[in-house]
């Protein structure tokens, strides 16, 4: 295992499985309007095929998995649809958080957690200290997550800290402020459901990520699709504005 970030300073070997992978979760209402079901029916399914890719996931050797499942701009969807998302966090949440710690995943999630319900708070806080030492792959869920929002954040904590920067600071200073400082930016995005956008999701992470669309909507992915995706990856170089000679071994 290579102890080399994935950033845009270091190149990271493509051969290899991506350390990290970032995926936005899209095509559950479309899944669920194929079959003539309600849209949320779609957001069920969802959940299982983010069982199998974090089982997947485990298998290959990926250290990172983050998984967008509310963005900042979900909230402009019908009340009844964000309300049953809501109930099927907690649900979630309440049901999975044992079995992962099982499982050695350390869970986080990312996000503005203020507009969230108490109770919901708790079972994200809950499931994050439960798993918080453990050693195996690390899950962070982006909930009411916006990839302006994490800048933002992340220059307004860096001020709070560090007044004195206000006239000058460095993208290294800023680094460890985002919501994941901890984690190599992602080596690989994928995007279902057949839009091809970043709908505000890491935009500062992604810099240098290789991107992948697949037409598949999310609750058809499973393992098969993420190999599709990891095999594209593997298939690509990675040059960070380098010229492809200069990456050749001399
Ligand atoms: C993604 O699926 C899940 C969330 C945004 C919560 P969608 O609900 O966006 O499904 P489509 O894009 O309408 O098919
Ligand atoms: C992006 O999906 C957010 C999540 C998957 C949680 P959307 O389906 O909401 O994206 P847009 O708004 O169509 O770009
Ligand atoms: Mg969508």
């Amino acid at each position: 295992m290579s102890l080399l970030p994935s950033s845009t300073r270091s190149i990271p070997d493509v051969a290899a499985v991506p350390r990290h992978i970032a995926v936005i979760m899209d095509g559950n209402g479309r899944w669920a309007k194929k079959r003539f079901m309600p849209r949320v029916i779609g957001h069920q399914q969802g959940v299982e095929a983010l069982r199998a890719t974090v089982k997947a996931c485990r298998d290959m050797g990926v250290e990172y998995l983050t998984v967008f499942a509310f963005s900042s701009e979900n909230w402009r969807r019908p009340a009844d649809e964000v309300s049953f998302l809501m109930g099927l966090f907690i649900k979630v949440l309440a049901r999975e958080a044992v079995k992962m710690h099982e499982k050695n995943i350390i869970l986080k999630i990312i996000g503005d957690r203020s507009p969230f319900d108490a109770a919901l708070q708790k079972a994200m806080q809950d499931a994050e200290t439960l798993t918080a030492n453990n050693t195996g792959l690390t899950l962070t869920i982006a909930a009411n997550y916006g990839g302006r929002w994490d800048v933002l954040n992340a220059v307004k904590a860096m001020l709070h800290e560090h007044p004195e920067r206000v006239e000058n600071f460095t993208e290294a200073d800023l680094q460890p402020y985002f919501s994941m400082s901890e984690a190599p930016e992602p080596d690989l995005f994928i995007r279902t459901g057949g839009e091809q956008r970043i709908s505000n999701f890491m935009l500062w992470q992604l810099a240098y990520t290789e991107l992948y669309f697949t037409d598949a909507l999310w609750p058809d992915f499973d393992r098969a699709e993420l190999e599709k995706a990891v095999a594209s990856y593997q298939a690509r170089e990675r040059r960070f504005g380098r010229t492809s000679e200069q990456l050749k071994p001399t």
